[in-house]
């Protein structure tokens, strides 16, 4: 593994519980950390923002060096009006590991070093990864097809291969990852880590609404849709939230003539009743403990791992 040993040897499984707008709070991220797999919220999901230095200082009082690192994600876009307010926190609390998402800046990353915290930087394509390791972060996030929220186009093989000729650094692979199986194909693709949201969705400390959950459950590959009408930018969801929105999954208007207010009727908001979720969901079963599913995850590692040696 090209992995931090800081962070490295902390885990039971090289797993990263991917941020997840609304859904990923302290109470899942306690769950994932205390399981042995870094567990990450975006910063934004505490809300009002003097909630989010609660969560920094309840996480600060709850995990200790016997559980994995935890994860802030920060979206650096000039539209996210908390940015600097966000990152002082993680500066002050010296949040372990850091996930910046749309736009790498160097400030955001030596910040984040001067404490000695680590930079991954979420990506879709390798030009973009260039970039934001041109621009100092530490490791990557591949995004590749098939992710829940704002997905990729490309290969999770292509995608890997392609910054592998280039980086041996920190890489984690995101997108329908959902077994611990899948997790170790991921490192033999030449990924350091999973990196896996959509599952934990199907959780019980979760924050996202019981049918939801269950809907995670019941559906399969063929019941994700991949549109850019909800927020302006490419994403994976949920087929039967659409159609319980009041609007055709298979009829959706162009992003560019969207005017969701008035296509789905007030209220209806991208992400609160729109639900995203990625393609790997046909292997969730159950909603259930977090630690549950993590320890079925690592079990299941493991025999992969055993599968594979001569
Ligand atoms: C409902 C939902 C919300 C998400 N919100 C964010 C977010 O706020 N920030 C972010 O960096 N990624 C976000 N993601 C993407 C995940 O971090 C991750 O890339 C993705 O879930 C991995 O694919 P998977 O869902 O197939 O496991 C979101 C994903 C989902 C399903």
């Amino acid at each position: 593994m090209t992995l931090p040993s800081e962070l490295k040897d902390r885990l039971s499984l090289p797993l990263i519980g991917s941020p997840m707008f609304i859904i990923s709070q302290p109470d899942l991220v306690i769950a994932q950390c205390r399981g042995g797999i870094v567990g990450a919220f975006p910063s934004l999901n505490a809300r009002p923002s003097g909630q989010f230095e609660a969560w920094l200082q309840r996480l600060g009082e709850e995990l200790g060096d016997a559980d994995a690192p935890f994860a802030v994600n920060l979206i650096v876009h000039r539209t996210n009006k908390r940015l600097e307010e966000d990152l002082a926190l993680c500066v002050r609390y010296r949040v372990p590991v850091v996930i910046t998402s749309l736009g790498a800046q160097e400030r955001v990353n030596e910040a984040v070093h001067s404490y000695g915290g680590i930079v991954l930087h979420d990506v879709i394509s390798n030009a973009f990864a260039r970039k934001a390791i041109a621009k100092g972060a530490d490791g990557l996030v591949a995004v590749a097809a098939g992710a829940g929220g704002h997905a990729g186009t490309l290969s999770p093989f292509a995608l890997v291969q392609e910054i592998r000729q280039w980086f041996d650094g920190p890489l984690a692979l995101s997108g329908a990852i959902a077994t611990g199986r899948a997790i170790a194909a991921a490192r033999m693709m030449g990924a350091d880590l999973g990196y896996m949201g959509s599952p934990f969705i199907a959780t019980r400390e979760a924050n996202a609404d019981a049918a939801y959950k269950q809907m995670i459950v019941d559906g399969r590959a063929e019941d994700i849709v991949y549109s850019d009408v909800f927020t302006g930018v490419h994403g994976n969801y949920l087929r039967p939230s659409i159609v319980a929105a009041g609007l055709d999954p298979d009829a959706l208007p162009e992003a560019k003539d969207m005017d969701f207010a008035a296509l789905a009727g007030e209220g209806t908001k991208a992400w609160r009743d729109i639900w995203g979720a990625g393609q790997g969901i046909g292997a969730i079963d159950a909603v259930q403990p977090a630690a549950d599913f993590i320890t079925r995850l690592i079990s299941d590692y493991r025999a992969a791992v055993e599968d594979f040696r001569p």
